[in-house]
């Protein structure tokens, strides 16, 4: 399980999460979703260890990741896939998956998970020698995927990969989550598609304001409730 328990984080001197708890258990994903400005991508990069935590905690089978760096993060086999992709526009879409790999341990897996990652996304594996900077956005988010991929993680926390992609891109995404649920990776998911990620989800929490407003299995999810949360006015 990881869990984040009370915690307050953000950037300097403004504060943004306000004492969050929340569990992700393993083999399950977790959907989190919220409007523009929840705290959801400050969360995430909390839990990596990228921004400091103020209080609270943050734990992966009971052992606390809070103060470590990223690097014992991947070590940890936790990956991030960042919101914006993030892909390294000057280098060819092969060289931006090497560069997944890159803690020392994975190397000499590089190239059977190349090779997983291509069968994953065949794609990928046809551009392979293309620019990352030329890819069009559905492409450039199945790249930023498999390379989170190419460290062969056990937890993955994703954030929006579905903004700005065609619905048919989306679907093949979220197929390829589901797929990876299903050998066993541990999925956060942050989504502000709240209909795909209550499909694809176990839970979900709502968070709003740097809080957690709601935390329910998503097929007991009341829509109307849900809505009505997430739109609500500040009060
Ligand atoms: N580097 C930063 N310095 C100061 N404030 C920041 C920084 N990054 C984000 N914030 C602020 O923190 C708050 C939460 O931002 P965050 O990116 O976590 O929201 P989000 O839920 O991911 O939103 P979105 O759905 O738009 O991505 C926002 O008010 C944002 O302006
Ligand atoms: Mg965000």
């Amino acid at each position: 399980m990881l869990s984040v328990t009370d915690l307050r984080a953000g950037y300097g001197a403004i504060n943004i999460l306000w004492d969050v708890s929340l569990r992700f258990p393993l083999g399950q994903l977790t959907a989190i979703i919220g409007p523009n400005g929840a705290g959801k991508t400050t969360l995430l990069r909390a839990i990596m260890g990228l921004i400091p935590v103020t209080l609270g905690d943050v734990t992966l089978d009971s052992y606390s990741l809070r103060g470590r760096n990223t690097w014992d993060m991947a070590g940890m086999g936790l990956a991030l896939i960042p919101e914006g992709r993030m892909v390294f526009a000057d280098m060819s879409v092969e060289d931006n998956l090497a560069m997944g790999a890159f803690p020392k341990p994975h190397r000499p897996a590089l190239a059977r998970n190349l090779e997983r990652v291509f069968g994953l996304f065949p794609r990928l594996h046809e551009r392979r020698r293309q620019l990352a900077g030329s890819l069009s956005g559905g492409e450039a988010q199945m790249l930023a995927l498999g390379r989170g991929l190419m460290s062969e993680p056990r937890l993955l926390l994703i954030d929006e990969p579905s903004l700005g992609l065609a619905p048919v891109i989306v679907h093949e995404i979220f197929a390829i989550l589901r797929g990876l649920k299903e050998q066993g990776v541990t999925i956060v998911l942050v989504e502000q598609n709240t209909h795909m990620a209550l499909a694809v989800a176990d839970s979900v929490y709502l968070m709003r304001s740097g809080r957690v407003l709601l935390n329910e299995r998503a097929a007991a999810v009341d829509s109307q409730r849900l809505h009505d949360l997430y739109f609500a006015r500040e009060g």
